[in-house]
């Protein structure tokens, strides 16, 4: 068990570095789109705060190469501003002297959000030396980043090596809910997963067909598995270079008594039509190409999902952005949100479907992470979490 901030003795007057995930969609002007991940990393800020701490935050947004005034923080300390019951500030830099004298000046229980960590080079290639001179400004290193705990990075990592440290509230919460989900399932547990690349779904794939009873899988990724099944899939995405991996996880699930799921009907067009009509059809033909599961599909998948004792939802059905593809992937997130079974949904675009549906409420974990998910399922922990100090007993 990792350490938390509850087992933090005397906060007053220290200045504890808390690293959160503020990676959130923020607008051209400024507006964040998805709050979410801000809001969940509020009860860990308001309780160092509110223990007397300084509490200094950390995060990145996006990946930037250098200084880029669309990827600062600002807009994220405006909001913070009116959420946390601290007095909160900005700095618009990570380490420095005038990052010192800002954190000299502040009273116990203020809070200085400091500026995207990613305009440093030294915080992916977690530089030891950047990672030194962020951890010389604190005593007390705390994690609440459960989203990029999958990355070494120096502001997640490299500082957890540097300072004494432990967990935030969010984190805590992630790691209780997917090592339970993974390790005490309730049976049948299905796995549904969707999405176009199978290439970043091998290891789950893998892991589920272990630990999983049923594997429901739409999406383009499924014209993979259907190739693999020799069907025609007509001019549908298929990852030619995984088709191994594709029979090799039809394979194993066939030999483990698993149940694997793929669409038997579709909605597709075809590139040579000019109006560019939508058609169902069970089979793609010559020039169709997928973009949605069709209505058999939808009633199989749902009745399937009801059935489940706990479900894993990760990635849309078909091209949802486009409403004509948004119904297999909103008739899913209805049958999961309906079923009694307890759902786990995880994986940024996955997430973003559900509250695009307003169906968050119906789900009974949504996991802030999306790679950080996926990793965690498959290995049980990761990296920016091993190297935080253990509980003492
Ligand atoms: C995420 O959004 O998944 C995390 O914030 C990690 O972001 P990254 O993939 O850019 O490291």
């Amino acid at each position: 068990m990792k350490r938390t901030i509850k087992d933090l003795a005397e906060l007053k007057g220290k200045v504890v570095l808390c690293r959160v995930d503020f990676n959130v969609p923020i607008d051209d002007v400024g507006r964040i789109l998805d709050a979410t991940r801000i809001m969940n990393a509020i009860p860990t800020i308001n309780y160092l705060s509110g223990q007397g701490a300084k509490v200094v935050l950390m995060s990145h947004l996006d990946r930037p190469k250098g200084y880029d005034i669309r990827k600062s923080l600002w807009p994220i300390a405006v909001l913070l501003m009116n959420k946390v019951k601290a007095n909160v500030t900005f700095c618009n830099q990570v380490v420095g002297d005038e990052v010192k004298s800002r954190i000299a000046a502040m009273e116990n229980g203020d809070v200085l959000l400091l500026e995207n960590v990613r305009f440093y080079q030294g915080e992916s290639e977690c530089d030891m030396n950047f990672a030194k001179q962020i951890a010389s400004l604190g005593q007390i290193f705390v994690n609440d980043a459960f989203g990029v705990a999958h990355r070494e990075n120096a502001s997640n990592y490299g500082v957890a090596r540097l300072l004494p440290n432990a967990i935030g509230f969010l984190m805590e919460k992630e790691i209780n809910a997917l090592t339970s989900f993974m390790e005490e399932p309730k049976k049948p547990f299905i796995a549904v997963l969707g999405g176009a690349k199978v290439e970043t779904k091998i290891n789950i794939l893998n892991k589920f067909v272990e630990k999983a009873d049923t594997i429901i899988i739409g999406g383009a990724m499924a014209y993979t598995f259907l190739v693999a099944q020799n069907e025609d899939v007509g001019t549908s995405i298929v990852s030619k270079n995984n088709l191994d991996v594709a029979r090799n996880i039809l394979q194993k699930a066939q030999m483990a008594g698993k149940k694997i799921l793929l669409p038997i009907d579709h909605l597709c067009i075809r590139d040579s039509d000019k109006k560019k009509k939508v058609l169902t059809v069970e089979q793609m033909i010559d020039d169709m190409k997928g973009y949605d599961i069709g209505p058999k599909t939808i009633e199989l998948y749902s009745k399937e999902i009801l059935t489940a004792g706990q479900i894993f939802w990760n990635g849309p059905m078909g091209l949802y952005e486009d409403n004509r593809f948004k119904k297999g992937t909103l008739q899913v997130a209805r049958a999961i949100a309906k079923a009694s079974g307890y759902s786990l949904v995880g994986g940024g675009d996955t997430v973003a479907a559900v509250n695009s549906f307003k169906l968050g409420k119906n789900m009974n974990y949504i996991s802030t992470g999306g790679g950080a998910t996926m990793k965690f399922l498959e290995e049980g922990s990761l990296p920016a979490i091993d190297v935080i100090q253990e509980k003492i007993s």
